[in-house]
Parts: C-alpha cells; structure tokens; sequence
C-alpha cells in the first residue's frame, strides 16, 4: 500500500493514514486502500484498532483538494459517496476503533475521526469543517455526525462559520475525550486498546452494535435491540469464563472470542 500503513501489535491493530506531504488528505487512493485494509483485518485476532496519522502535524486535512478541484456535480455526488461508504465501514465496523487524532483533524479528517467509536487527541489537534469557504458542504459525513455529537447548535456554527475548535474547546464539546502531550498520545490509545482488548470479545462487540443501532431507533425498539444482543452473549465461552471466574472469586483466564 502507498498511502496505509497497518501494524499488529497483541490483539490491537494500528492504522496510520501516511501521506505526510500533503498533511496525510484523503484522495481516492488513500480510501481505497483504507477500505482494502479494513476488508484485509483478522477479527479473530483482532480485538480493538486505532486510527491515526503520519508526522507530528496532521491527524488528516481533509478531502484532497486538488483532486475535487474540477469534479462534475456527478462526480462530486460519487467522490462523497465514496468516502462515506469508507466511513460507514468504518463507523459499523465489528470492533471498537480509537482515533488518535494527532494534529489538524480537518473536513474529511474531522469527519473520519468522528467515525470512530472513541476520539483522543494532542493538545496541537484542530478540528472543524471548513468546507463552505471552499464552496462546497461537508462530504463525508460532517453535517450529520457533527450534530449527532454536539448537538446542532454548536455544529452548525462550525460548519456555517468554518470556526475551527482546538484541542481543550474540543474535549469540553465531548467531541474528543481526553487530550495528550504529541508523545502521550499513541501510548494512552495503546493502553486503553489494550483495556479493550483485555474483555470479552463477543461482549464488546455486542455493546458496539447495540450502542450504534439503539442511537437510530425509537427507545422501545432500542431495548429490544440491547436484549437480543445480551442473550446472543449466554452459553458463549467467555460468557461462562467471565461468570465462573467471579463465583470462583479468581481472576478470568483470558477471553477466548469463543
Ligand atoms: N487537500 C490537498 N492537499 C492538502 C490538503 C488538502 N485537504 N491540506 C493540505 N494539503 C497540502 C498542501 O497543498 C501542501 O502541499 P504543497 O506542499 O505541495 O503545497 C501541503 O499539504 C502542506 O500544506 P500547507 O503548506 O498548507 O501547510 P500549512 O501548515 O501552512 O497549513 C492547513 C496547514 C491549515 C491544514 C492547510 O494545509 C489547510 O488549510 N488545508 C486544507 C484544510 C481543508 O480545507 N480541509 C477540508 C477539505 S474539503 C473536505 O474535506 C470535504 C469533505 O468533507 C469530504
């Protein structure tokens, strides 16, 4: 790959997004080789990822602006839908995906990181929308995940004024959830990977889709939602470890995604 590095390490899985010239932007090759990677992931042995980018700079300036520069209205309709999908794939991707947002999170980068399950940053990330100064809206996703986490308010004075927030605005928007020195940063993702990875893997799954579904559906269709997935975790493996461990008062040995 020319754009995506991946990298095992236990149970976690890193992916940089490497394309420091251009502050790691998102063109078509890059996203399709994030999608290839996703598609290429052993969820066997793969119990938690983290997403970041190349350099002390960038986490993704966005979209690739050259490459959008001279997109038809149907091509723009595709280029957006390309990405979307990516980060569709992303969002409802069976494990837990951990952004570590290392530098400027801007339009596609603010939006892949929103894509993600959990947002971390470093105290020099800058996130925002600055899509409408560059004519077109957001495509990837931002004016509906943005709202979704922020509330519309606050999301539609990002987009609207392309008013960027760093890195102390953004954790008191719940947009991140903590905030790192640059080196701090890929160790604290490590760690809480490693605290993921650490339960049951069905389980953490399960909580995954039941989070993600329940948030689009009714609350009395949510509750169903959460009850299937619970009973689909009964008679597991790790479900019979995790309960036999306490009543024996010992400590798990180790869950097996059984
Ligand atoms: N697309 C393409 N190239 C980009 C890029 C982008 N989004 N962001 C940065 N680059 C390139 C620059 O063109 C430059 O390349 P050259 O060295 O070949 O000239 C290189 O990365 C370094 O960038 P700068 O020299 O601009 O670095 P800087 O430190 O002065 O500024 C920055 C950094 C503020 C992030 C600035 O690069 C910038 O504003 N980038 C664009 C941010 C942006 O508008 N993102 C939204 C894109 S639209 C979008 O994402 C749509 C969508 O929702 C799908």
């Amino acid at each position: 790959m020319d754009f995506i590095t991946y990298e095992q390490e236990g149970f976690v899985g890193v992916i940089t997004i490497n394309r420091p010239k251009a502050l790691n932007a998102l063109n078509s090759g890059v996203l399709d080789e994030l999608n290839s990677c996703l598609d290429a992931i052993d969820l066997e042995t793969t119990r938690a990822l983290i997403l970041t980018g190349a350099g002390e700079k960038s986490f993704v300036a966005g979209a690739d602006i050259a490459e959008m520069s001279t997109l038809t209205k149907a091509e723009g309709e595709a280029f957006g839908k390309k990405g979307n999908d990516v980060f569709r794939k992303l969002e409802t991707f069976p494990i837990p995906v951990i952004a570590a947002v290392n530098g400027f999170a801007l339009g596609g980068g603010c939006e892949i990181a929103m894509s993600c399950d959990i947002r971390i940053c470093s105290d020099n990330a800058l996130f925002g929308q600055p899509e409408v100064g560059l004519g077109i809206t957001p495509g990837f996703g931002g004016t509906q995940r943005l709202a979704r986490l922020i509330g519309a308010g606050k999301a539609k004075e990002m987009i609207y004024a392309c008013a960027n927030v760093k890195a102390d605005e953004a954790k008191a928007l719940g947009l991140v959830n903590a905030v790192y020195t640059q080196e701090e940063l890929l160790p604290a993702a490590k760690k809480l990977a490693g605290k993921i990875a650490k339960n049951a893997p069905i389980a953490v799954r399960a909580c995954k889709k039941a989070i993600n579904d329940g948030l689009d559906a009714p609350m009395d269709e949510a509750i169903v939602i959460e009850e299937k997935l619970f009973g689909s975790c009964f008679e597991t493996e790790d479900q019979r470890e995790g309960m036999g461990a306490f009543l024996e008062k010992r400590k798990v040995e180790g869950f097996k995604n059984r």
